[in-house]
């Protein structure tokens, strides 16, 4: 049993008072490997941002919950080596049972999501409770979910988007004890979020998404006010990556993301965590296919790796500082 508090890390809590005051929102950045974890760190030290570095449940499979750990643990002492303390919260991204939940809060984890978004209500509010009155125990924190993203959450599917109806947030909140509450309101997983034929086009052809419901925020806001809310699926899906992995051999059709004008209004409001891993993955295929079809002979990983490094660092530095307004916080 390790405690968060031992390892430099922090929970939510103070990041999202402070996040709600001061109209931004703190990013949740997904990490799987050394370099996207430097990656975060180096971005959000030399912007002065907080930072909340997310495990899915991919990520667990693919690099292991207890090295990922240790990675975090390693990113307090590399951001104090860098020259700035920001604060360092370790969240599970879409957990998906109590068992897990336990088991990332006894080996570190400073913050939770339960992820029942699937399930029905009454059964969603049990299990939300459950893990709530666990970590409140360990002064961990826990985002809870109403509403369906469309795409895939992991192993949560869903056809369509099925938005967070206002009139549950106030019960919710109040039966389940959450901290934090991720919404619906059309954003979506990964780098095809909507259908061509839920878009629009621009003059030059470029796919043009729905707009969120803000209408539908506006409401949650008005039902618990002061309430910090999620936003999951917030990539933007630069289209200059796109279009670099796609001259590079790639092969990626109708990608289109949540345009950072719809952000930036979502990180003024009591939005106050915004979840980016697509963006990254671009970001970084984008670098190494790059590296790769110029320099066909290369084979050293730290040759595409790094650039890779590179590239997702200035993305995030273009995030705290252009989009979520995290930056010059710490
Ligand atoms: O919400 C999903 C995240 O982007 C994580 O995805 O399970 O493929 O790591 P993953
Ligand atoms: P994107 O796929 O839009 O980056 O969303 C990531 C996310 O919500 C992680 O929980
Ligand atoms: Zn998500």
């Amino acid at each position: 049993m390790v405690n968060y508090k031992e390892l430099g890390l922090v929970n939510s809590r103070d990041m999202f008072k402070k996040a709600m005051d001061g109209k931004y929102a703190i990013p949740a950045f997904n990490f799987n490997n050394m370099e996207q974890m430097q990656a975060i760190i180096q971005a959000c030290v030399e912007t002065r941002s907080p930072v909340i570095l997310q495990v899915s449940s991919g990520a667990r499979a693919y690099a292991n919950q207890t090295l990922l750990r240790y990675m975090a643990q390693g990113a307090v002492a590399y951001a104090g080596e860098l020259g700035l303390d920001i604060p360092i919260c370790l969240h599970l991204d879409h957990g998906d049972t109590l068992e897990l939940c336990i088991s990332c809060i006894e080996t570190g984890f400073s913050s939770v999501m339960i992820d029942g978004s699937h399930h029905p209500y009454e059964k969603n509010v049990e299990l939300t409770r459950a893990v709530v009155e666990y970590a409140h125990q360990r002064d961990v924190t826990v985002e809870g979910e109403l509403g369906v993203l469309a795409g895939i959450e992991d192993d949560v599917s869903a056809a369509a988007s099925v938005y967070t109806s206002p009139d549950q947030v106030e019960d919710f909140v109040n039966k389940t004890g959450v901290d934090s509450l991720a919404i619906s309101i059309g954003t979506s997983h990964g780098a095809n979020k909507f259908r061509p034929e839920q878009c629009t086009r621009d003059e030059r052809g470029v796919l043009v998404p729905p707009p969120l419901r803000f209408d539908i925020l506006e409401e949650i806001e008005r039902r618990i006010p002061g309430f910090p809310i999620v936003l999951h699926g917030a990539s933007s899906v630069p289209q200059d990556k796109v279009a670099s992995i796609n001259s590079n051999g790639g092969k990626l059709v109708d990608a289109v993301g949540i345009p950072e004008e719809q952000l930036r209004r979502a990180a003024a409001s009591a939005v106050c965590k915004i979840n980016i891993d697509s963006d990254g993955r671009l970001a970084m295929t984008a670098a190494v296919r790059e590296v790769l079809s110029r320099k066909p002979a290369e084979f050293d990983p730290r040759k595409y790796l790094g650039p890779a490094r590179e590239a997702l660092k200035e993305l995030y530095k273009h995030k705290t500082s252009h989009v979520l307004g995290s930056a010059g916080r710490v």
